[in-house]
């Protein structure tokens, strides 16, 4: 067991798998901006280059296995590599620290999404889902005790952002049109466009449920930003909150308001005052 120095052990420990896009900005966050409150212990990456670089970069361990990120005693393990690694990772993570995921589309499934529940309830552990490329987790879990509530997500990208998705091997896009191309649940959404739609899993998650909720995706040629538009109404009243943010650059699949909602979590969890 990883022993914590005089240094480290008012910190508490985060590991992280996946150092991509979001990954780099996570670690580079952990280890600038949070460092009085969160030490990164750890990084995997089935790319042993990109693993031993940031770990280099960060003075910490490279993780190969599951007793390998166990042996450095995290609090939390958060996970910015895809949804195929939340699988493998979330149940044998959550027998010894925390999870912070970012791949939620993963829990679409309702199966795995209960196993991991218990998996966590029965070993004392949270699984933290951060608001990701959106924000209104916190409104939407607010407005659920007012009683009645319907959700409503509308996406609207580029082109280039939505390209190469599985839903359109049978709906072929014309990307010179502004179109509709997707109107249905959240689980026919990220079947659909597994790498684009992980803010409509959070949503049905933080509010209606996978089946209920309404998702929509819709393609704006030489639109540069991501719009993401979350409307509730019931009865509590309307809300809509309207996210316009810059894709990363090297991945414009991918919003770096994903990493930056990992560290705002981390911050909160230490913090005296807690912002949900
Ligand atoms: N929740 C949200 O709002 C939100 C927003 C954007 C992205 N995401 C999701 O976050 C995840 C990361 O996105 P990204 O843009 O950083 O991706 P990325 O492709 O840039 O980075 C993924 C990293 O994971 C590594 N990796 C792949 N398989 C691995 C494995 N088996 N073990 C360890 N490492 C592995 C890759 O080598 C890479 O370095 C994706 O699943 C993406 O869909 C979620």
């Amino acid at each position: 067991m990883a022993e914590k120095t005089e240094e480290t052990k008012n910190r508490k420990r985060a590991v992280l798998i996946g150092c991509g896009n979001l990954g780099s900005v996570i670690a580079a966050g952990i280890a600038e901006d949070l460092a009085g409150q969160w030490e990164l212990a750890g990084i995997m990456d089935s790319n042993a280059e990109t693993a031993r670089t940031a770990a280099q970069k960060y003075g910490c361990s490279v993780c190969d296995d599951v007793p390998g990120i166990a042996a450095l005693c995290p609090d939390v393990v958060i996970e910015a590599a895809g949804p195929g690694v939340l699988r493998t990772y979330a149940e044998p993570v959550l027998e010894f620290a925390d999870l912070m995921p970012l791949s939620v589309g993963a829990f679409a499934d309702d199966g795995f999404y209960r196993a991991v529940r218990e998996k966590a309830a029965a070993n004392g552990h949270r699984i933290h889902i951060v608001s990701g490329a959106i924000g209104g987790l916190d409104l939407m879990q607010s407005v659920l005790f007012a009683g009645d509530l319907h959700a409503r997500i509308i996406t609207e990208k580029g082109p280039a952002s939505l390209k190469g998705a599985p839903w359109f091997d049978e709906h072929p896009l014309d990307e010179t049109k502004e179109t509709v191309v997707f109107r249905g649940d959240a689980i026919e959404a990220i079947k659909g466009f597994p790498k684009n739609v992980n803010v409509a899993v959070a949503c049905a998650l933080a509010t209606t449920g996978t089946k209920e909720i309404y998702v929509e995706i819709d393609s704006i040629p030489g639109k540069s930003l991501n719009t993401h538009r979350i409307i509730l109404e019931g009865d509590f009243g309307r809300a809509s909150v309207e996210i316009e943010s810059r894709p990363t650059p090297d991945n414009p699949r991918s919003s770096t308001l994903a990493a930056y909602s990992v560290l705002a979590r981390l911050k909160n969890m230490t913090d005296t005052v807690s912002f949900i």
